[in-house]
């Protein structure tokens, strides 16, 4: 028997999928080599933009014809759109052949929702308001070696205007430090050269009194050859302490991920941001004075109700201000349940693609500027794939750069110096360094 999991959206996702696969691992599934072969096939579905809703909708769509040819076959849909309010209703009228729909909180179920679709006729929809720690338990199929994604929080308390994610994840949740840096220390021993902590806002972590920076102090202090990166962090959250820590500990990447969204103060506050472009700046110039080497990136939105073109200026030429190396870029995409939702002054698509186009330039631009500066240095990656296409090994650099190069042996897994000979956008081309 055999399963495949098509995963949409952000790496708490990627990450989900592969304690789902853990799940059907137990069950006595293997992971099937494409999709036709699957007797079961699961869908991890994301909800945060309107696209992505209509890809899954366009490729759970595509599977009737699969469904009707193959007996037996299952197909379950979970993740966030499944768990969005009256979406598993709309999946099982659009889509009645759907076996299994469950949803961000009863992962730890899915066994027994198959056992129970085997015996039943009807689909079974399992979707629950809140959990515990439901997924600890449970032993993922990791399948982005050298990089392990390590849970630190689950849920968001921070309801930003715009965002779903508190209404489908659920209240901020913190796991115990101790079971954290006990996965973590397993990790490293098997061999994993990147541990990445995750969480919708690492920095509000806590668990009694250990706090964001001491986790992450204490897991870049565990013995071993590897490195540590964390996302998201949330401006509002951001410490001077959390800075003292990336520069202790050479085991965290000089690299932040710092979403500001918008870089006019009005339209923070509509956002709910709780945090102005005054005190962005002031905390990047922090970071740079203690760690000049430090890159930031962020997420982008433009179009958001009411912005003007001059508000949308601030976040254009936030992008050179903030020395952002590069950015994820976001037309806003209205989410229902949300307070921006209910909000007038909607802004018209044609202006919308003019400012994003406008925005990816300007960003393009400065990572053009910023790798520019790496032809001829020298700089370690961590060798994660091999690109066919290419005929290149590939693997990023500790400030989140993507560097190619060539190798006759297998490089997957180890950290390689290359001496820089192109620099192409967030692409480096090298040699391995003698
Ligand atoms: N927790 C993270 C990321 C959440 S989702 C954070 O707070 O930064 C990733 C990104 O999607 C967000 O940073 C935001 O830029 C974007 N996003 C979220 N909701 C959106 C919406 N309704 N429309 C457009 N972009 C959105
Ligand atoms: Fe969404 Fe804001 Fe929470 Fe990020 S911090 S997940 S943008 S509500
Ligand atoms: Fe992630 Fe999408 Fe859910 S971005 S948290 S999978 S809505």
């Amino acid at each position: 028997m055999k399963y495949c999991i098509v995963t949409y959206g952000c790496q708490m996702n990627l990450h989900e999928s592969e304690k789902i696969a853990g799940v059907l691992r137990g069950e006595g599934y293997t992971e099937a080599g494409e999709i036709g072969e699957a007797d079961i096939i699961v869908f991890n579905t994301c909800c945060i933009r309107e696209n992505a809703e209509n890809h899954a909708f366009g490729n759970i769509g595509a599977l009737k014809k699969l469904k009707r040819e193959k007996k037996g076959l299952l197909i379950a849909v979970g993740g966030c759109m499944a768990q969005e309010r009256g979406k598993a209703e709309l999946l099982r009228k659009k889509f009645p052949f759907v076996d299994i729909v469950f949803g961000t909180h009863n992962l730890n179920e899915l066994a027994s929702l198959i056992e129970r679709k085997r015996k039943e006729r009807k689909a079974v929809v399992s979707l629950k308001e809140e959990r515990g720690e439901t997924e600890d338990g449970i032993v993922p199929v990791r399948t982005s070696y050298p990089n392990a994604w390590v849970n630190i929080t689950y849920g968001c308390n921070n309801f930003c205007s715009y965002c779903i994610v508190p209404y489908v994840r659920g209240r901020e949740r913190s796991r115990g430090a101790e079971q954290i840096l006990e996965e973590v220390r397993g990790l490293v021993k098997e061999g994993y050269g990147e541990i990445t902590l995750l969480g919708q806002n690492v920095n509000s972590y806590r668990d009694g009194d250990v706090a964001f920076p001491e986790l992450l102090e204490r897991v870049a202090r565990i013995e071993g050859n590897f490195r540590v990166r964390f996302m998201t962090s949330h401006p509002k959250d951001f410490s001077a302490e959390l800075v003292r820590v990336m520069k202790e500990n050479p085991k965290i990447c000089r690299h932040l991920h710092l979403p500001v969204q918008s870089g006019n103060n009005r339209i923070l506050a509509l956002m709910n941001r709780r945090y102005t472009r005054e005190k962005y700046l002031e905390e990047i110039a922090l970071l740079k004075r203690e760690i000049p080497d430090c890159e930031v990136t962020t997420d982008l939105i433009v179009a958001f109700p009411t912005e003007t073109e001059e508000e949308f200026c601030d976040t254009l030429s936030l992008v050179k201000e903030a020395d952002l190396s590069s950015a994820f870029t976001f037309i806003y995409s209205p989410r229902e349940g949300t307070k921006a939702a209910q909000m007038e002054g909607r802004i018209p698509e044609d202006i919308a693609k003019d400012r994003i186009m406008r925005l990816v330039e300007a960003v393009n631009a400065n990572t053009r500027e910023k790798s520019a500066k790496y032809a001829g240095k020298t700089v370690e990656i961590l060798c994660e794939d091999y690109d066919g296409k290419k005929g290149l090994y590939l693997g990023r650099d500790q400030y989140g750069r993507m560097g190619y190069f060539a190798s006759g042996t297998d490089m997957i897994g180890k950290f390689v110096k290359l001496v820089i000979k192109e620099a192409n956008g967030i692409s480096l081309y090298g040699e391995i360094a003698e």
